[in-house]
């Protein structure tokens, strides 16, 4: 196939830092230097510029600026909310288990194995054929020995949207602290510390526009959630977090919330209406599966291709940049453990597709994008014996071997 231009849909995986952050950035990436922990006029230049960013940044959750600590990125920020506050819990005698969900990004589920390896349990809530799940069953798998949840309001694979709201009562009433992996959720979807009783929050820059290598964590003040520190340093962030604070990415990831919070209603509604330009191109192709649903987070759309072998699918896109899964279950090449656990067979987990919308892209970028999936689409099925099963009328079910409920859209 002809090569063609390329075109980026992968905004789940990440975001190009927005312009405004890209300037704020270059002032002290080519001004003055300054540590904020340095008591002369640079280093308090530099924690001015510091507290603006923290104030920013908690100003998108509706948090006080002393309830955030900078981590470098979601990962980190979820390594520290669940060690750290699942081990403090435990050292309080007030138990050893943890609820988080089948469908989490490995930047939850690992932490989790970690806890396992140090003798906590850990229960992993399935969700439905569509990625939702049901806050009863959350609500199931508490126990008086648990400590923690920890689920993410937005799925990184899917744009499914969870019930933070219902569940968090049932979470609460139970006794257990709540920790939300808002990496994906951030600036896509309300998220207000005021009105949602949680108390851990884990933020990454570059899913919101922001540089690489930043994120934060909320720490709910009132009542006081406390951590043990995973790193052991020079005091800063509280004694959470010690090392010196990277100034130039700390007021980027600053100026992304600050936009975030200014543009987030413009921007989802601009991405709802490409979603469904998408969703309609992709129906035209025929045979798509749509994992996840509807009235998902409209920058993520993921969906299966019936008859067609991922792999192959990815190489004929050439410079078509989409995820296969996540980007980092990718690497493993193994099938998404997101689409498993909502029972997609083996070999349609293996033919899906995420495409991440975001700031920048427009109707003809999305036609571009259909149109190159329904060429490889179209190439890779004429070689299909599967696909001349579904063709002679055979159906989804029996061909895949699947009782789960499918959507084609
Ligand atoms: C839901 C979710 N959590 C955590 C991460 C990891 O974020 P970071 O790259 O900031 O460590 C990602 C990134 O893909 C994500 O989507």
């Amino acid at each position: 196939m002809a090569r063609s231009e390329p075109l980026y849909l992968d905004y789940a995986a990440t975001t190009p830092p927005d312009p405004l952050v890209v300037e704020a950035m270059q002032v002290w990436l080519r001004g003055r230097p300054g540590n904020p922990a340095s008591r002369h006029a640079d280093g308090r230049r530099a924690a001015a510029a510091v507290a603006r960013a923290r104030g920013d940044v908690a100003g998108l959750i509706g948090a006080q600026p002393e309830e955030i600590v900078w981590t470098s990125g979601a990962t980190e920020s979820n390594n520290l909310a669940l060690l750290g506050a699942a081990r403090h819990q435990r050292a309080r005698g007030r138990g050893d288990h943890v609820v988080t969900l089948a469908t989490e990004h490995r930047a939850v589920l690992a932490p989790c194995e970690a806890l396992e390896a140090d003798g906590f349990s850990v229960t992993r809530v399935m969700p439905a054929a569509d990625g939702s799940v049901a806050p009863a069953d959350v609500a199931d798998a508490l126990t008086d020995r648990t400590v923690l949840v920890s689920l993410a309001p937005v799925n990184n694979e899917t744009g499914v949207i969870v019930d933070v709201a219902g569940i968090a009562e049932r979470v609460k009433a139970g006794g257990a602290l709540l920790h939300l992996d808002a990496a994906q959720a951030a600036g896509r979807v309300p998220l207000d510390v005021t009105t949602l009783p949680v108390d851990l929050m884990s933020l990454s820059a570059h899913k919101c526009y922001g540089p690489q290598g930043v994120g934060a964590l909320y720490v709910r003040s009132r009542p006081r959630v406390r951590l043990m520190p995973l790193l052991h340093g020079g005091g800063q962030e509280g004694g959470l977090r010690p090392g010196s604070v990277p100034v130039h990415q700390v007021v980027g990831m600053g100026e992304a919330c600050r936009l975030a919070g200014e543009r987030r209603v413009a921007d989802m509604t601009a991405l709802a209406s490409l979603r469904d330009h998408l969703l309609a191109g992709l129906a035209e192709i025929g045979g798509v599966v749509l994992n996840g649903r509807r009235d998902g987070s409209p920058h993520v759309v993921n969906i299966s291709l019936l008859g067609v072998q991922g792999e192959a699918l990815i190489s004929l896109l050439g410079d078509l940049a989409v995820s296969a899964g996540s980007a980092c279950s990718a690497a493993a090449r193994r099938p998404s453990h997101v689409l498993r656990a909502m029972g997609r067979p083996d070999a349609l987990a293996h033919a899906s597709l995420r495409v991440s919308l975001g700031r920048g892209v427009d109707v003809a970028d999305v036609g571009e994008a259909v149109g190159r999936i329904r060429a490889a689409v179209a190439h890779l099925r004429r070689f299909s014996p599967v696909w001349r099963r579904l063709a002679a009328g055979e159906s989804v079910a029996s061909v895949y071997a699947t009782a789960t409920p499918l959507t084609v859209l």
